[in-house]
């Protein structure tokens, strides 16, 4: 592949990412298995040479390793100042996701957000975070502001560049007063074929008020890439086995076989559709997010992503079509 992946501006940041970023949960281990660190890097090295300039990490995944294997690559490709990273602060008390009634100081206190900030400073081995997100979210946290003083003075300290918000899974609307207090410049959402939900109050308000948008789980874990079947055994110690147990994984794949209606006029899979239903999404015009974030661990996925990320985009009768297979469920919990 010769075309550069393409780009966009995050939100206020005014940071140009690449429209196809790197999730990088899986290869840091932890829920997904043993991680393969060869495999990964040759992923993650394939992503840089292909132009994508953007990292979607966590310190808690793989308590750090994910990180720590972005660092060493990008410092590998002498790419350093050209990537803008992503991290988050695990919650104090481990609870993914947040409960709406646990109390920030039990989850973010002034203490933890430096202590974790220092470790992601370490392992990405830099001297400041692009952009450093709360891995949780709580609206009632609005009426708090240690955790928004502490990251405020993190940034006056020059550790800190922009600041944004993962939203717990399947609750888009809980940032809407996020959105309106003008805190955070970016905030992390799932959005995919089957979770359309952000697009009805979040988008347009996060547009408004020029708050990035980084779209997570386009392939819903793996639901949307159209080769799952209702026979898949996940491997020994992938998490997936709990999120497609029972009648979920039949279900999620006579859903997607559902969507094949998209495959055609140059959209080579049911991933390709996913990835493009996600970049190809519109408000007023504009596109709706700046950055979407697959999970990859190989150098294959890499590939086929940034090869579909570069088109051609749904049609609009499609993306409308597509709208009736917007599905609500929670299979995280
Ligand atoms: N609470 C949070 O803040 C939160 C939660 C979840 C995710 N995230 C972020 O969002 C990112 C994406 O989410 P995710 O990884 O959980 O889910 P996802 O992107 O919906 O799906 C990842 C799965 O899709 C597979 N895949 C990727 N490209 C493919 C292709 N072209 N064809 C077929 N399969 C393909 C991956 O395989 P391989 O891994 O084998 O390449 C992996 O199994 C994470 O990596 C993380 O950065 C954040």
């Amino acid at each position: 592949m010769t075309t550069r992946i393409r780009s966009r501006t995050l939100g206020r940041t005014g940071l140009t990412v690449s429209e196809l970023g790197f999730g990088a949960w899986g290869i840091g281990g932890g829920l997904w298995g043993n991680p393969d660190d060869a495999v990964a890097k040759s992923a993650l090295k394939n992503a840089l040479q292909l132009g994508v300039t953007f990292f979607d990490t966590a310190l808690a995944y793989g308590d750090g390793h994910s990180e720590r294997l972005i660092a060493e690559t990008v410092r590998d490709e002498g790419l350093r100042r050209t990537v803008t990273i992503a991290t988050k602060i695990p919650p104090k008390n481990r609870e993914w996701p947040a409960r709406h009634d646990a109390p920030i100081r039990e989850v973010f206190p002034k203490d933890w957000i430096i202590t974790c900030t220092e470790k992601s400073l370490r392992n990405l081995d830099c001297d400041f975070l692009d952009l450093q997100q709360l891995h949780v979210w709580s609206p009632a946290w609005l009426a708090e502001t240690e955790w928004i003083d502490t990251l405020r003075d993190l940034q006056l300290a020059g550790k800190i560049r922009y600041l944004g918000v993962s939203l717990n899974d399947h609750e888009p609307d809980d940032a809407l007063d996020l959105v309106r207090s003008g805190w955070v410049d970016a905030l992390q959402v799932i959005f995919n074929l089957f979770d359309q939900s952000p697009a009805t109050r979040l988008f347009p308000l996060a547009q408004e008020h020029h708050v990035g948008i980084i779209a997570r789980c386009p392939f819903d874990e793996g639901g949307l890439t159209g080769i799952l079947r209702g026979d898949t055994v996940f491997p020994r110690g992938d998490w997936r086995r709990e999120y497609f147990k029972g009648e979920r994984l039949g279900d999620t794949v006579r859903r997607a076989e559902a969507l094949k209606f998209l495959v055609g006029d140059g959209i080579e899979s049911l991933a390709h559709a996913a990835l493009q239903f996600v970049l190809s999404h519109r408000v007023l015009s504009e596109p709706s997010v700046s950055t979407v974030i697959p999970g990859m661990r190989r150098r294959e996925h890499v590939e086929a992503n940034c090869r579909y990320s570069l088109g051609p985009p749904l049609s609009a009768d499609d993306m409308e079509r597509a709208k009736s297979h917007a599905w609500a469920r929670n299979f995280y919990d």
